[in-house]
């Protein structure tokens, strides 16, 4: 390999930009783990960084996709040998250090996971960030006394990436999920996946959201932060726990302390990007056994290299549903 084909994001003029370029080996970031990336996968994240549509991108230019799976050329770390079939996700990938849309990348060891046994090198990609972040979510949410018999639990955003791996983990963990959509055309969707219940966003009254509200929720994960999180705050049961996730409506939250101190719910923050073991390597561990999303392989589609800049466009406008996998080398 002396040069290798990547989606490289750079800043012109002020302006973000993405185009397809070839990067002669030594463009490589620093690393002990050289690999050759068999496919990557799209997070509302990667839209924003290569969209310039939220100010991801930490160092310009840089290769993006925060998420890549494939087999080991070199190594440098005693951990993994070449042919280790290995998993990449977070911490700077495709934001402030080469990513996961180029043929090759390198990486510290410190941010590669061996590939769980019974996870192909696709299956690991239809995750991605969003399987993983998902996954984390719950495990956050029962290590604070989340069980099924607690009552309801609702999701956010719950077509897109996190949304339908959150419902589709939650319902095969014996939970009655409620799925909350903007998408009415889904609804079968979310209910195969196994939600329970569908709620539309456009039936909820967001203009008076009161300190507390009728109690419906023993938990929830929150992929849009905002008005929706503060409602979800309000009509949270007691000793309830929400897992706030994402900002995909707003970064906003104007609420009240009252669901906190008066009816003892917990607000979790969950941050995939840097969080590091013990927790990255069971939660992978999780999500290739007890936490194997049953629909995986039904909510994920796959697209060619070529295809990936057109791609982003849906995920900023929130038309996206369920996970894309980005065949870059293939298995
Ligand atoms: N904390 C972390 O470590 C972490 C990790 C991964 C992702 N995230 C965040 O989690 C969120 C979801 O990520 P993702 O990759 O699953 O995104 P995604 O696949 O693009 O899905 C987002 C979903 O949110 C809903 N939505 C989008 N725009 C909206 C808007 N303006 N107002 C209201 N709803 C909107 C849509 O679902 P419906 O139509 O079904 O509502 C959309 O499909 C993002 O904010 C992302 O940045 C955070």
């Amino acid at each position: 390999m002396d040069s290798f084909k990547a989606l490289l994001i750079e800043e012109r003029d002020g302006k973000v930009a993405n185009s397809f370029v070839m990067l002669d080996k030594s463009r490589l970031d620093p690393g002990t783990v050289t690999i050759r990336v068999a496919y990557s996968s799209v997070n509302f994240k990667d839209a924003l960084a290569a969209t310039g549509a939220g100010k991801i991108i930490r160092r310009f230019p840089c290769v993006g996709g925060i998420d890549l799976s494939g087999v080991v050329v070199e190594s440098a770390d005693s951990r993994f040998k070449p042919g280790d079939a290995v998993i990449a996700t977070s911490f700077d990938i495709g934001v402030a250090h080469h990513g996961g849309y180029a043929e090759f990348a390198r990486v510290p060891g410190d941010w590669v996971v061996p590939l769980p046994a019974d996870l192909s090198l696709y299956d690991a990609m239809a995750l991605g960030t969003a399987g993983f972040t998902a996954a984390l979510g719950v495990v956050r949410m029962e290590e604070n006394g989340l069980t099924p018999e607690k009552g309801p639990v609702i999701v956010t955003g719950a077509t897109g990436g996190v949304g339908s791996l959150a419902v589709d983990i939650l319902a095969r963990r014996g939970y009655h999920v409620v799925a909350l959509t903007g998408k009415e055309s889904e609804a079968d969707y979310l209910r195969n996946l196994g939600a329970a219940e569908v709620l539309l966003r456009q039936d909820l009254d967001l203009s008076k959201i009161r300190p507390l509200d009728s109690a419906r929720w023993a938990g929830a994960v929150d992929n849009l932060g905002g008005d929706i999180l503060a409602w979800i705050a309000s009509t949270m049961m007691q000793g309830g726990t929400i897992a706030s996730i994402g900002l995909a409506a707003s970064m906003k939250l104007n609420t009240t302390v009252a669901p906190f101190i008066l009816r003892g719910v917990s607000l979790l923050g969950i941050d995939s990007g840097y969080i590091g073991e013990p927790y990255r390597s069971a939660v992978w561990k999780h999500l290739a056994s007890d936490m194997r999303p049953p629909h995986l392989g039904k909510m994920s589609r796959k697209i060619g290299f070529d295809e990936l800049p057109a791609i982003f466009d849906e995920y900023i406008a929130g038309r996206a549903k369920g996970r894309v996998v980005v065949e870059i080398g293939g298995a």
